[in-house]
């Protein structure tokens, strides 16, 4: 089975992921270096993005008893520093994007779900990356330590029918507004990032759901790409036509949920937008190859009985076959 189980210190070969820049123009973010071979498969321009900056413009307030199922994830046995949103797929498994867990100690990780404070027992990522973890959810499997009812959220039930992402396309999703929702903690764009207690709350915001939207928006110079599942606060017409689209919300696994089927549509991953520049949001939608793999390889470790774990490759082996 494909997967990376990290219980251990995972040092990050990134590269891509790790710093941070604010940059004015749509052209100077989307080629920060220019780079004569511009990649099209699948539609991602030869560019780097940094993780989503988990901030919100003008995106109310909610509250967590309507999205039971919500949770954020520390760096801590406490509230702080917040890193990202998570969503409960089933009991004791989360899921957020890989780039949030990417670079975290699975021993440092907390997992805050209905008030409760469970530390993480081990993470599940794809050994295979999408270029910049575009398309990687990653799993939190957390300890026995919560007692309560375990609050779930469903999964899209659709599975992709070939590579790249015409299925998506494929699948005509209203492209309209008041039918999906992305949901997560955030703080407001003016508070200074990486402040020690800048306090985070969970925000929602009605969003469009368009696979056009970045392929369109996010295009210089005739150069097309980012042929990917996008929301932004308004439609593509509406972004085109200047109306005002000042509405932002993209953390970094945000819950893109869809309102009347109350299901987990996609995990935010990626955007070039910044405290400045208001740009669609990039998500993951929870139906890859990779995706179901991993979902078995954490319902192996949730289900695993081992009273000590002495080995790191204990839960690895769990999932090899
Ligand atoms: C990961 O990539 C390697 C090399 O391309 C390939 O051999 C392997 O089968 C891939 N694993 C999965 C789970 O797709
Ligand atoms: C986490 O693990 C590291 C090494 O694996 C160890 O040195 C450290 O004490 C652990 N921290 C906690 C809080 O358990
Ligand atoms: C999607 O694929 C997974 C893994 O192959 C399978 O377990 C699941 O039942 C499929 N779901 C649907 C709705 O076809
Ligand atoms: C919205 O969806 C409709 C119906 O599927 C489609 O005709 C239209 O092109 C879509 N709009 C955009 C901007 O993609």
């Amino acid at each position: 089975m494909g997967v990376i189980i990290i219980i251990m210190l995972v040092t990050l070969e990134s590269g891509c992921l790790g710093f941070v820049f604010e940059l004015e123009s749509l052209e100077a973010i989307l080629f920060p270096r220019r780079n004569a071979e511009a990649d099209a498969d699948p539609g991602l321009i030869q560019t780097i993005f940094p993780n989503l900056i988990n901030i919100e413009m003008d995106a109310p307030k909610a509250l967590e008893s309507n999205y039971p199922w919500i949770a954020r994830v520390t760096h801590s046995s406490g509230y702080n520093p917040h890193v990202c949103t998570a969503s409960c797929i089933h009991e004791r498994i989360f899921i957020t994007s890989a780039s949030c867990i990417f670079s975290l100690k699975v021993n440092l990780t907390s997992v805050i779900y209905s008030d409760t404070i469970i530390p993480a027992l081990a993470f599940v990522l794809a050994e295979n990356t999408t270029k910049q973890l575009f398309d990687d959810i990653g799993f939190i499997v957390v300890k026995k330590e919560y007692e309560g009812d375990w609050s779930t959220i469903d999964i899209v039930n659709q599975n992709r029918s070939g590579e790249g992402f015409k299925w998506f396309a494929d699948w005509k999703l209203p492209n309209t507004s008041g039918e999906y929702k992305v949901v997560g903690f955030a703080t407001d764009k003016t508070l200074k990032e990486n402040a020690a207690r800048v306090p985070y709350h969970l925000h929602e915001l009605d969003v469009i759901v368009d696979i056009n939207l970045c392929s369109t928006i996010l295009s210089v110079n005739g150069v097309k790409g980012f042929y990917t599942p996008c929301y932004h606060s308004c439609t593509l017409e509406e972004h085109q036509t200047n109306k005002k689209c000042d509405k932002y919300h993209g953390v970094e696994g945000g819950a893109v949920v869809d309102v009347k089927a109350q299901q987990l549509l996609g995990v935010a991953t990626w955007s070039a937008a910044t405290r400045k520049i208001i740009l669609p949001v990039g998500f993951s939608v929870p139906n890859s190859k990779e995706f179901y793999e991993n979902y078995e390889c954490a319902m192996r470790i949730k289900n695993d009985e081992t009273r000590v774990v002495r080995r790191p490759s204990h839960y690895q082996s769990l999932c090899s076959d």
